[in-house]
């Protein structure tokens, strides 16, 4: 077969591991033939921008962050500059021969794939974000890297704040859902976690700080998903007065506006840090390099055995492959009343809300 193969939209670590684990399964597995296309969709429009990938090509990759493929947040082929240029992306894809398209990318780029499909393309998504918000899958690639770099934040804060008795506020990317800040929050031992499930209340992160204070921990960890906002508000963004689809919006200020509010109602000292790209950057841990690489494996196959319009996916360990449609346009979100959020506040942890909003934590744990 000759496959295609690009990535889309924001970069993950691990995003190399998949496109060596492509070449190499291809190559060596199926006696296949693997075309990278450089810049996501946008090198399919014309005139194509591609390469054939060797394994020489991919020597090394496993380690490396970012893409070798380049990618790009923003060409939509259905809609560049109010212009609907699919018809290309089909037009090379049939010019340059190829059996099938591995297109790795989040709910953007697999959501392309989906209406390529449609059009005739054959496409296998692989599921990427460090967001962890792909539904059908229980875990992505580059999220446990990104949980990593936001964990280690957590334990540098830990000791300047408890030096300083000051309330501390970590940023960390998750647009629509908290994963990042509740994984981390629990690995760093943070004592508030705020994410967007959950619009929090001032004042129930302030009952938080005073309770610690009053057993004698006079500083405080907060970690704040990008995306999570005050109940009654909505999320911050930096181009607040721009009329534009909320997904292409950058999201800026989240623990800074919190961060304002709880330094007001008390008196405290208080510090922001945000993480942002630095969570997408780097060398993936060994975890996201398996699963980078089962995925990549998995995907070549799914080709061969004639699997396509589907995402490869995880569940319990087990690699499947379920279809784009039941996946595009659904936002994988933090149950309130997940095993994990009650993990989180049997510890003590603060979500910052009112108990009643955490639900009966019945999800989960089987008996
Ligand atoms: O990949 C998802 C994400 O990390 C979001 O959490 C974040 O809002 C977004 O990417 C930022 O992307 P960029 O700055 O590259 O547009």
């Amino acid at each position: 077969m000759k496959i295609g193969v690009l990535t889309g939209g924001g970069d993950a670590p691990g995003l190399n591991a998949v496109i060596r684990a492509i070449v190499k399964c291809a190559v060596t597995e199926y006696g296949s033939e693997i075309l990278g296309v450089f810049n996501g969709f946008g090198g399919l429009l014309a005139p194509p921008q591609v390469r054939p990938l060797s394994l020489e090509d991919v020597r090394g990759l496993i380690s490396r962050g970012g893409t070798i493929l380049g990618t790009t947040t923003r060409t939509n082929p259905f809609s560049i500059d109010g212009k609907d240029r699919s018809k290309e992306v089909l037009e090379s894809y049939r010019w340059l021969g190829l059996d099938a398209l591995i297109v790795i990318g989040g709910d953007g780029s697999l959501t392309i794939a989906h209406r390529m499909a449609e059009k005739g393309i054959k496409v296998v998504g692989v599921p990427k974000t460090i967001d962890n918000d792909i539904e059908g899958t229980d875990v992505t690639f580059g999220y446990n890297t990104a949980v990593t770099t936001a964990t280690d934040a957590i334990d540098k804060l830990q000791t300047t704040a408890e030096s300083h008795h000051r309330v501390m506020f970590l940023e960390v990317m998750g647009r629509n859902a908290g994963w990042i800040a509740l994984a981390a929050g629990i690995a760093g031992g943070a004592d508030v976690i705020l994410i967007p499930e959950l619009p929090y209340r001032v004042e129930r992160i302030v009952d938080k700080i005073k309770q610690r204070r009053i057993e004698g921990r006079e500083y405080t960890i907060v970690v704040v998903a990008e995306g999570a906002f005050e109940e009654g508000g909505r999320p911050s963004y930096i181009d607040d007065d721009l009329p534009k689809n909320p997904q292409d919006r950058r999201l800026a200020g989240a623990a800074e506006t919190a961060a304002r509010k709880v330094g007001e109602a008390t008196g405290l000292d208080w510090r922001v840090s945000v993480l942002g790209h630095l969570q997408r950057g780097g060398i993936p841990t060994p975890h996201d390099r398996i699963l980078a690489t089962r995925f990549g494996a998995s995907a070549v196959r799914a080709c061969h055995e004639n699997h396509f319009n589907v995402m490869v996916a995880i569940h319990a360990n087990r690699i499947s492959y379920v279809p784009l449609e039941t996946v595009i346009g659904v936002v994988r979100k933090v149950s309130p009343s997940s095993e994990l959020v009650w993990t989180a506040r049997s510890l003590g942890i603060s979500f910052g809300v009112d108990a009643t909003k955490l639900g009966s934590a019945d999800e989960g744990i089987e008996a």
